[in-house]
Protein backbone atom coordinates (compact mmCIF):
# COMPACT_ATOMS: atom_id res chain seq x y z
CA UNK A 1 0.00 0.00 0.00
CA UNK A 2 1.17 3.79 -1.00
CA UNK A 3 1.03 7.33 0.59
CA UNK A 4 1.75 10.59 -1.61
CA UNK A 5 3.59 7.73 -3.61
CA UNK A 6 5.73 6.11 -1.36
CA UNK A 7 4.86 2.18 0.29
CA UNK A 8 4.42 2.55 4.01
CA UNK A 9 6.52 0.70 6.41
CA UNK A 10 6.12 -1.72 8.96
CA UNK A 11 8.62 -2.35 11.62
CA UNK A 12 8.23 -5.85 13.72
CA UNK A 13 10.06 -6.08 17.01
CA UNK A 14 9.65 -8.90 18.89
CA UNK A 15 11.10 -12.69 20.14
CA UNK A 16 12.01 -13.11 23.14
CA UNK A 17 15.66 -14.57 24.18
CA UNK A 18 15.14 -18.30 23.74
CA UNK A 19 16.27 -20.04 20.68
CA UNK A 20 13.41 -20.69 18.54
CA UNK A 21 11.12 -17.93 20.54
CA UNK A 22 7.11 -18.60 19.73
CA UNK A 23 6.48 -14.68 19.72
CA UNK A 24 9.03 -14.05 16.98
CA UNK A 25 7.16 -17.16 14.63
CA UNK A 26 4.26 -15.18 15.25
CA UNK A 27 5.85 -12.20 14.46
CA UNK A 28 7.21 -13.34 11.20
CA UNK A 29 4.09 -14.68 10.12
CA UNK A 30 2.17 -11.44 10.68
CA UNK A 31 5.01 -9.48 8.74
CA UNK A 32 5.17 -11.44 6.16
CA UNK A 33 1.53 -10.45 5.45
CA UNK A 34 2.13 -7.07 6.12
CA UNK A 35 4.25 -7.50 3.11
CA UNK A 36 1.98 -9.50 0.91
CA UNK A 37 -0.30 -6.39 1.87
CA UNK A 38 2.02 -3.98 -0.36
CA UNK A 39 4.25 -2.57 2.64
CA UNK A 40 7.76 -2.74 3.19
CA UNK A 41 8.93 -4.33 6.47
CA UNK A 42 11.49 -4.66 8.95
CA UNK A 43 12.03 -7.11 11.63
CA UNK A 44 14.09 -6.30 14.56
CA UNK A 45 14.59 -9.75 16.40
CA UNK A 46 15.51 -8.94 20.13
CA UNK A 47 17.41 -12.21 20.26
CA UNK A 48 19.71 -11.33 17.51
CA UNK A 49 19.87 -7.37 18.47
CA UNK A 50 21.01 -8.49 22.16
CA UNK A 51 20.06 -5.00 22.80
CA UNK A 52 21.82 -3.32 26.46
CA UNK A 53 19.56 -1.60 28.89
CA UNK A 54 18.26 1.44 28.38
CA UNK A 55 19.87 3.80 30.62
CA UNK A 56 18.37 7.21 31.46
CA UNK A 57 20.40 10.44 30.91
CA UNK A 58 22.66 8.08 28.59
CA UNK A 59 23.55 9.05 25.26
CA UNK A 60 22.17 7.11 22.46
CA UNK A 61 25.34 6.90 20.75
CA UNK A 62 27.09 5.27 23.63
CA UNK A 63 24.54 2.52 23.23
CA UNK A 64 26.14 1.63 19.94
CA UNK A 65 24.86 0.57 16.51
CA UNK A 66 21.98 -2.06 17.60
CA UNK A 67 19.70 0.67 19.42
CA UNK A 68 20.63 3.13 17.09
CA UNK A 69 18.72 0.87 14.54
CA UNK A 70 15.53 0.32 16.71
CA UNK A 71 15.88 3.99 17.10
CA UNK A 72 15.99 5.11 13.70
CA UNK A 73 13.92 1.84 12.48
CA UNK A 74 11.27 3.51 15.24
CA UNK A 75 11.46 6.88 13.92
CA UNK A 76 10.68 5.62 9.94
CA UNK A 77 8.00 3.29 10.88
CA UNK A 78 4.25 4.42 9.49
CA UNK A 79 2.94 1.14 12.01
CA UNK A 80 4.66 -1.62 14.12
CA UNK A 81 4.35 -4.99 15.34
CA UNK A 82 4.99 -5.75 18.85
CA UNK A 83 5.68 -9.68 20.01
CA UNK A 84 6.39 -10.89 23.16
CA UNK A 85 6.68 -13.57 25.25
CA UNK A 86 4.47 -13.72 28.11
CA UNK A 87 6.42 -13.71 31.37
CA UNK A 88 4.92 -14.13 34.94
CA UNK A 89 1.57 -12.54 33.33
CA UNK A 90 2.94 -9.48 31.43
CA UNK A 91 5.30 -8.94 28.59
CA UNK A 92 8.62 -9.87 29.03
CA UNK A 93 11.61 -7.51 29.97
CA UNK A 94 13.46 -7.88 27.01
CA UNK A 95 10.05 -6.34 24.75
CA UNK A 96 10.07 -3.79 27.89
CA UNK A 97 13.68 -2.55 27.41
CA UNK A 98 13.23 -2.46 23.35
CA UNK A 99 10.22 -0.38 24.33
CA UNK A 100 12.07 1.98 26.88
CA UNK A 101 14.34 3.02 24.09
CA UNK A 102 11.82 4.65 22.46
CA UNK A 103 12.49 7.68 24.86
CA UNK A 104 14.92 8.26 22.48
CA UNK A 105 11.90 9.73 20.03
CA UNK A 106 10.54 12.13 22.83
CA UNK A 107 11.71 15.45 21.02
CA UNK A 108 10.84 14.33 17.43
CA UNK A 109 8.64 15.94 15.32
CA UNK A 110 6.46 13.01 16.07
CA UNK A 111 7.24 12.08 19.37
CA UNK A 112 7.38 8.85 20.80
CA UNK A 113 4.83 6.40 18.42
CA UNK A 114 2.85 9.52 17.89
CA UNK A 115 0.85 8.40 14.94
CA UNK A 116 1.83 4.91 14.15
CA UNK A 117 -0.57 2.08 14.36
CA UNK A 118 1.03 -0.53 16.28
CA UNK A 119 -0.78 -4.02 16.18
CA UNK A 120 0.19 -6.20 19.68
CA UNK A 121 1.52 -9.70 19.66
CA UNK A 122 1.87 -12.76 22.98
CA UNK A 123 2.33 -16.09 23.11
CA UNK A 124 2.28 -17.93 26.43
CA UNK A 125 2.29 -21.07 28.09
CA UNK A 126 -1.07 -21.22 29.81
CA UNK A 127 -4.59 -20.01 28.90
CA UNK A 128 -4.33 -16.40 30.29
CA UNK A 129 -1.16 -14.47 30.30
CA UNK A 130 -0.96 -13.72 26.83
CA UNK A 131 -4.64 -11.71 27.00
CA UNK A 132 -2.85 -9.98 30.04
CA UNK A 133 0.66 -9.20 28.20
CA UNK A 134 -1.14 -7.82 25.22
CA UNK A 135 -2.95 -5.34 27.51
CA UNK A 136 -0.06 -4.65 29.53
CA UNK A 137 1.61 -3.17 25.98
CA UNK A 138 -1.54 -1.50 25.53
CA UNK A 139 -1.00 0.61 28.76
CA UNK A 140 2.55 1.16 27.04
CA UNK A 141 1.42 2.43 24.06
CA UNK A 142 -1.18 4.68 24.47
CA UNK A 143 1.84 6.31 27.19
CA UNK A 144 4.05 6.44 23.99
CA UNK A 145 1.18 8.19 22.08
CA UNK A 146 0.72 5.06 19.34
CA UNK A 147 -2.93 4.22 18.06
CA UNK A 148 -3.47 0.45 18.71
CA UNK A 149 -5.21 -1.52 16.05
CA UNK A 150 -8.18 -2.91 17.39
CA UNK A 151 -7.43 -6.50 16.85
CA UNK A 152 -4.77 -7.95 19.30
CA UNK A 153 -3.24 -11.76 18.72
CA UNK A 154 -3.14 -13.69 22.14
CA UNK A 155 -1.92 -17.31 21.30
CA UNK A 156 -2.34 -19.37 25.14
CA UNK A 157 -0.76 -23.00 24.96
CA UNK A 158 1.88 -21.99 22.56
CA UNK A 159 4.00 -24.82 23.27
CA UNK A 160 1.51 -26.66 21.18
CA UNK A 161 0.97 -24.38 18.08
CA UNK A 162 4.23 -23.71 16.76
CA UNK A 163 6.63 -26.14 14.88
CA UNK A 164 9.98 -25.58 14.62
CA UNK A 165 9.42 -21.46 15.45
CA UNK A 166 6.36 -21.23 13.36
CA UNK A 167 2.80 -21.01 13.75
CA UNK A 168 1.52 -24.40 12.79
CA UNK A 169 -2.11 -23.56 13.84
CA UNK A 170 -4.58 -22.95 11.23
CA UNK A 171 -7.01 -20.67 13.21
CA UNK A 172 -3.97 -18.19 15.22
CA UNK A 173 -1.92 -17.93 11.65
CA UNK A 174 -5.25 -16.38 9.95
CA UNK A 175 -5.50 -14.00 13.26
CA UNK A 176 -1.45 -13.21 12.57
CA UNK A 177 -2.64 -12.35 8.77
CA UNK A 178 -5.30 -10.20 9.51
CA UNK A 179 -3.62 -8.14 12.24
CA UNK A 180 -0.60 -8.04 9.76
CA UNK A 181 -2.75 -6.77 6.78
CA UNK A 182 -4.47 -4.71 9.45
CA UNK A 183 -1.99 -2.23 10.27
CA UNK A 184 -0.76 -1.69 6.53
CA UNK A 185 -4.70 -0.55 5.98
CA UNK A 186 -4.88 1.67 9.28
CA UNK A 187 -1.87 3.34 8.22
CA UNK A 188 -2.74 3.90 4.78
CA UNK A 189 -6.31 5.42 6.02
CA UNK A 190 -4.63 7.50 8.77
CA UNK A 191 -2.27 9.03 5.77
CA UNK A 192 0.44 9.62 8.50
CA UNK A 193 4.06 9.33 9.13
CA UNK A 194 7.08 10.19 7.97
CA UNK A 195 5.67 10.21 4.41
CA UNK A 196 3.28 12.88 5.50
CA UNK A 197 5.97 15.19 6.40
CA UNK A 198 8.33 14.46 3.69
CA UNK A 199 5.64 15.43 1.55
CA UNK A 200 4.64 18.47 2.83
CA UNK A 201 8.33 19.70 3.38
CA UNK A 202 8.18 19.13 7.09
CA UNK A 203 5.13 20.97 7.49
CA UNK A 204 2.55 18.95 9.84
CA UNK A 205 -0.75 19.12 8.33
C1 LIG B 1 10.45 -16.54 32.87
C2 LIG B 1 9.19 -17.07 32.24
C3 LIG B 1 7.97 -16.72 32.76
C4 LIG B 1 6.79 -17.21 32.20
N1 LIG B 1 5.60 -16.85 32.74
C5 LIG B 1 4.45 -17.32 32.20
C6 LIG B 1 3.19 -16.95 32.75
O1 LIG B 1 3.09 -16.22 33.73
N2 LIG B 1 2.08 -17.46 32.19
C7 LIG B 1 2.12 -18.27 31.09
O2 LIG B 1 1.07 -18.69 30.60
N3 LIG B 1 3.31 -18.63 30.53
C8 LIG B 1 4.46 -18.18 31.05
N4 LIG B 1 5.68 -18.51 30.51
C9 LIG B 1 5.69 -19.30 29.26
C10 LIG B 1 5.85 -18.37 28.07
O3 LIG B 1 4.84 -17.38 28.04
C11 LIG B 1 5.80 -19.11 26.73
O4 LIG B 1 6.81 -20.09 26.69
C12 LIG B 1 5.95 -18.14 25.58
O5 LIG B 1 5.73 -18.79 24.38
C13 LIG B 1 7.33 -17.49 25.63
O6 LIG B 1 7.60 -16.79 24.45
P1 LIG B 1 8.77 -17.25 23.49
O7 LIG B 1 8.36 -18.63 22.98
O8 LIG B 1 8.76 -16.22 22.44
O9 LIG B 1 10.02 -17.34 24.29
C14 LIG B 1 6.85 -18.06 31.05
C15 LIG B 1 8.10 -18.40 30.53
C16 LIG B 1 9.27 -17.92 31.12
C17 LIG B 1 10.61 -18.29 30.52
Amino acid sequence: MNFNDERLKVVGIGGTMRQGSASLGALRRALEASAEAGADTELLDLRELNLPMYEPGRPLGEFGPKVERLVEAVRGADALLISTGAYHGTLAGVTKNALDFIQFLSKDERPYLDERVVGLISTAGGDQAATNANQAMVHAVHALRGIVAPLMVGIPKAWQRFENGDIADEGYAERLDMLGRLVVELAGKLGSGHSRYEATAGIAV
